[in-house]
């Protein structure tokens, strides 16, 4: 959600620590290589979780990965890692294609054995629900790709009434945290990519099998 500030870049690089910023425009995959980051995640707006933009709003950084990724590969010297919708190895291959350097997973993850996802979360994912995904402000007050529930169908209207991350984020804690000890769906915030349907409910490393 940002760039790290220039004395930390500095002191990572005396350090040996490689530097990984997240773009979800052209602009701001200039910006992390001129910052001297050592390689790029063009993130696009398929992609699960919080939306990273930070150049310009989230409303008018939202480009899906298979139009970024070439875009960014087009644009920077550095490593371009595809994040966003990638979650067999058609997409891997895709976004290798397209001029990738690397991916990143999140989603397909998700759904494995291992994954910290709550029982309630990994059985969504599993569900026909999962192919229906959203941007939404209203757990956080930032925008955030997640599957549809109650929560979001009874309160969408009232999103820009949202005060900004992360008050929004402490407001809804207490919910969060109610509806996950009850394994209640409606409340929570299930957040998943475009792709979650494709995820892999099998462990971990079949999952990576799968996947090289
Ligand atoms: C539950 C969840 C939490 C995430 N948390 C972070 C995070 O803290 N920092 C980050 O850079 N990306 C985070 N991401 C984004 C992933 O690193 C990855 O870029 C993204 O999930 C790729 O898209 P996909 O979900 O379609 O696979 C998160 C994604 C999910 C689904």
């Amino acid at each position: 959600m940002g760039l790290p500030p220039v004395w930390a870049v500095e002191r990572a690089k005396i350090k040996g620590i490689v530097l990984i910023g997240t773009a979800t425009t052209v602009a701001e995959a200039r910006v992390i290589e001129a910052s001297g980051l050592d390689a790029v995640i063009a993130s696009g707006s398929d992609a699960g979780g919080h939306r990273g933009a930070f150049l310009s709003p989230v409303e008018e950084s939202l480009v899906g990965t298979f139009s970024l990724i070439p875009q960014v590969a087009d644009a920077v010297d550095i490593p371009v890692v595809a994040a966003g919708g990638v979650a067999d190895r058609r997409g891997i291959l895709a976004a290798h294609a397209l001029g990738a350097d690397g991916v990143q997973i999140g989603t397909g993850f998700l759904a494995t054995a291992e994954s910290g996802a709550s029982d309630v979360h990994r059985k969504m994912l599993a569900s026909s629900d999962a192919e229906t995904t959203v941007l939404t402000r209203l757990f956080s007050g930032r925008h955030a790709r997640g599957i549809v529930n109650s929560l979001i169908r009874e309160l969408s209207a009232e999103e820009g009434a949202v005060p900004p991350y992360p008050l929004q984020n402490a407001l809804m804690q207490p919910l969060r945290k109610a509806a996950a000890q009850l394994g209640e769906s409606d409340y929570l915030n299930l957040w998943a990519g475009q792709a979650a349907p494709l995820a892999g409910r099998m462990s971990a490393a079949e999952y990576m099998e799968s996947l090289v």
